[in-house]
């Protein structure tokens, strides 16, 4: 069904993220900075991307990566300083990007001041800033850390003989929402950002500031999947999105999207109809379990790579976007490992096919495109089985917990290996020299070690790149809006190897085809292609006889 274009400049750009960590580095300690990523400005106006989420820079403790903020006004000192922020929000906007910041509001770091105060007393005013347990009440129940080396989310605090809540490691502690002066204090926090000329949040773990505060004691059994109302989507959560819009995001002409764990089809508009004025958008995770294990998120599976499965789970959130609202597309961030390995395949004879597979589906589907860096020359896994090798807590916590249970932690790293966030971390390569061209020092994490063939310089150099075809893929994109607009609608949809679909927009309908497999693929449809014109292709001579080589992708106009 074809609804009436609300267009909106959000809905048409292509976001680009940059891992500062990993970007670039520019005073030798080996950890990326925002010089760096001022010093390759060009090559990211050179993308055709309109705008960059930049993961969190505040100043941090690096717990978790900068997802642990001890002050949300100040510059990480590696990263650098305040100027040199200032310095880049000018350089993009020059270039007519846009910036949106990473917000971490569900938690603060354990270091940040307003915890420090809360921790020293019972009546310091500070202390509802977090959730707090007296150990007078008893152990509190039970609660699950998705960090934690315990993964117990109450840590005891001897100071003053109570418990505090961290959904996530012991030195994130959650912020209590409940109190109208945290949430004052929040907004506040984001106006500032804005004033200083930023264009909007990719909003942390959102679903979470809102849950069960009385903290109930957990059902004895609970299914994967049914633990969201007690660590997310609580009583308040739109109330809490409705008066973040009223007071931020309603006064200035922005960009938001929310990081929405547990948000279903059922309730997705909730978030997203305009009419409630509360989200933009947000991403959900369900496609993201294609490779993993059902039983256990810390393990790969490859068994669980159902093409037909995966299609629906597109196909229906696109029909929730139909009339109202508006979706976002992603196959990699720094949560996962590498969008070519995972999807695709990183064999020497299918990378850069797969990569430009991937490409063109994450740019013609009918939802915001998210790109992450280094996906655009098909960077991929590093695969390390060693513990050592590891910087992520999550990885690095699993496997202690496991040792300490005596479970067999060399199957979980073989296993793991595969999907740790670790592999989408690894420093941006820039070309064939010393350390890629990201660093002069020592990298804070091991580069990828096929760096000499996989590289920015060597695909600039080379018509053929995967880069070069995610620039014409995003030109694409931006000439025919119905990449962007058009009605969204699967054919063969039972095919267990090829994802095709049209798109339709006025006159004009494409018909998308790509090849999710390493083998030939043929597809059922009665649309005749041998006399339509074929908007792009990763192979030289695309299939018009519906017989499809491995990886292929073919964008055809079948009506114009
Ligand atoms: C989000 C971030 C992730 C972080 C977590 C806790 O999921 O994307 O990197 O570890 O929140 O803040």
């Amino acid at each position: 069904m074809q609804h009436d274009i609300n267009r909106q400049w959000w809905k048409e750009v292509v976001v680009y993220q940059v891992y500062p960590r990993s970007f670039k580095d520019t005073d030798g300690d080996g950890i990326g900075d925002l010089k760096g990523i001022i010093e390759k400005l060009d090559y990211i106006k050179s993308l055709g991307v309109d705008v960059v989420w930049l993961n969190p820079v505040y100043e941090s403790p690096n717990d978790d990566m900068g997802y642990d903020i001890s002050d949300y006004r100040a510059i990480m000192k590696e990263f650098g300083t305040m100027e040199d922020f200032d310095m880049l929000l000018e350089g993009l906007h020059a270039r007519g990007i846009k910036l949106i910041m990473d917000l971490v509001v569900n938690h603060t770091s354990d270091e940040h001041y307003w915890f420090k105060e809360s921790k020293k007393s019972r009546n310091n005013p500070y202390r509802n800033y977090y959730h707090w347990w007296d150990a007078e009440r008893g152990k509190p129940p039970y609660r699950w850390s998705i960090f934690d080396h315990e993964s117990n989310a109450w840590k005891y605090d001897e100071t003053t003989n109570s418990y505090y809540f961290h959904i996530f490691s012991h030195k994130q502690p959650d912020l209590n929402w409940e109190n109208p002066d945290v949430r004052r204090e929040v907004y506040e926090m984001m106006k500032w950002w804005m004033e200083k000329g930023v264009d909007g949040f990719r909003l942390d773990v959102i679903t979470c500031i809102s849950k069960d505060t009385s903290f109930p004691v957990l059902p004895e059994t609970m299914p994967v999947g049914d633990w969201f109302p007690y660590y997310a989507k609580g009583p308040n959560l739109h109330r809490y999105l409705q008066e973040m819009y009223e007071e931020v995001f309603s006064k200035y002409d922005c960009m938001n999207v929310g990081e929405a764990s547990g948000v279903n089809i059922n309730d997705a508009l909730l978030f997203v109809d305009e009419d409630r004025r509360e989200l933009q958008t947000f991403y959900h995770f369900d496609h993201t379990g294609f490779g993993i294990s059902k039983e256990n998120f810390m393990y790969a599976d490859d068994n669980n790579r159902d093409l037909v499965e995966w299609k629906k789970i597109f196909n229906r959130w696109d029909k929730v976007f139909e009339e109202k609202g508006w979706g976002t597309i992603y196959l990699g961030n720094h949560d996962m490992s590498r969008m070519t390995s995972r999807f695709g395949n990183d064999s020497h004879e299918f990378r850069e096919l797969s990569a430009k597979m991937l490409h063109t589906f994450l740019l013609s589907m009918r939802a915001t495109s998210y790109i992450y860096n280094g996906d655009e020359i098909g960077m991929v896994n590093t695969n390390h089985t060693s513990i050592e090798k590891y910087q992520d807590l999550y990885t690095i916590n699993y496997y202690h917990q496991l040792k300490q249970k005596g479970e067999d932690c060399q199957a979980f790293l073989a296993s793991h290996s595969k999907i740790s966030r670790d592999n989408g971390r690894t420093p941006l390569q820039w070309d064939d020299s010393y350390q890629a061209g990201f660093t002069s020092g020592n990298p804070w994490l091991a580069l990828n070690e096929n760096y000499q063939v996989l590289n920015v310089a060597e695909q600039e150099a080379r018509p053929d790149s995967v880069l070069h075809y995610f620039r014409s893929m995003i030109q694409l994109r931006k000439k025919n809006k119905t990449l962007i607009y058009g009605a969204f609608e699967l054919v063969d949809e039972h095919n267990r190897q090829l994802f095709a679909y049209t798109r339709h927009l006025g006159s004009q309908k494409l018909l998308v085809v790509l090849n999710f497999s390493g083998e030939e693929a043929s597809l059922d449809t009665e649309i005749d292609l041998t006399h339509c014109n074929i908007l792009i292709s990763n192979y030289s001579m695309p299939s018009r006889n519906k017989l499809y080589n491995p990886f292929e992708a073919v964008i055809y106009e079948i009506e114009s």
